[in-house]
């Protein structure tokens, strides 16, 4: 395994096409060249090594299979339901007897904008279903443009609704054509803009200021990258969050932060008290 993976690093690396893959689990790189060699029906390891040694493009198209944008409306439902029956009705209800003014929550990888829009639709409908009445921003972040645009855009097709209730698709979305397109009063209150959780330059968002979230998301990227790189992001992301505010993370990732002695405010949440 080791061998295959230097000699994949080695190619990419020289074909200077932008990325730094040493930065990667070698798992996660790995089952990518097991997957291109599956799909392209290549008989061999040796054979994709030598494609991907003379063909630029195939590079680039590997090295473009390497970026998961994948996301969901709330994805993972466990940890959906624990927000919105526990964690959120408490805090709503706390910022009232607290100096603080706004509920701060960052969505720290938001891909195509799923996970900050699922979380303005629970704090809207809460506004609305509760007689108190609070303020909160989101700041969702992402290292790559084309997801911070399109997160922006709010524009979804139908397979990605599959998580929406419909009493949710008939309040948040504005069926287009086979489209649908986020309600403008869920962006209100949502700041989007790049920020590469790698850069060591920077602590939080630039437009959050000085970070204080009572909610950081970081869900579904930590895996991907070598324990040096993690903890990186994981220092940052703790660094970021308020006493007692809490890091929402991906269901396969609940391991690293249990493993970080994090404590999980419920069984299998994927929610961790900092
Ligand atoms: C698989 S998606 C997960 C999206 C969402 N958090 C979720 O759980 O559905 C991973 C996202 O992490 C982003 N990402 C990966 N490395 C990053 C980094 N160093 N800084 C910021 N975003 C990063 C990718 O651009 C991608 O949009």
């Amino acid at each position: 395994m080791k061998k295959t993976v230097e000699h994949i690093t080695s190619i990419l690396s020289s074909h200077a096409i932008g990325i730094d893959v040493s930065k990667y689990e070698e798992s996660f790189l790995l089952n990518s060249f097991k997957n291109k060699i599956f799909e392209k029906k290549i008989n061999s390891e040796n054979e994709y090594l030598s494609i991907l040694e003379n063909s630029e493009t195939e590079a680039t198209h590997f090295e473009n299979s390497l970026h998961n944008n994948y996301s969901e409306f709330f994805r993972n439902p466990l940890t959906f339901s624990v927000l919105e029956r526990i964690i959120l009705p408490s805090l709503t209800h706390s910022i009232k007897y607290s100096k603080q003014k706004e509920i701060r929550i960052w969505s720290a990888a938001c891909a195509s904008g799923q996970e900050p829009y699922s979380i303005a639709m629970l704090l809207e409908e809460l506004k609305s279903d509760n007689t108190e009445n609070f303020s909160y921003r989101i700041f969702a972040t992402d290292q790559c443009d084309m997801q911070i645009d399109a997160a922006f855009a709010g524009k979804y097709e139908s397979l990605e609704m599959n998580n929406v209730n419909m009493k949710r698709v008939k309040r948040w979305f504005a069926k287009n054509g086979n489209s649908f397109l986020i309600d403008p009063l869920l962006k209100k209150n949502i700041e989007f803009s790049k920020f590469d959780l790698l850069d060591k330059t920077l602590n939080s968002p630039a437009n959050s200021i000085f970070g204080d979230f009572d909610i950081a998301v970081c869900s579904n990227l930590l895996f991907y990258y070598k324990p040096k790189f993690r903890n990186i992001i994981l220092e940052k992301i703790q660094h970021s969050i308020s006493d007692g505010g809490l890091i929402i993370t991906g269901e396969a990732e609940r391991d690293i932060f249990l493993n970080h002695q994090f404590k999980e405010v419920f069984p299998q949440s994927a929610i961790f008290r900092v």
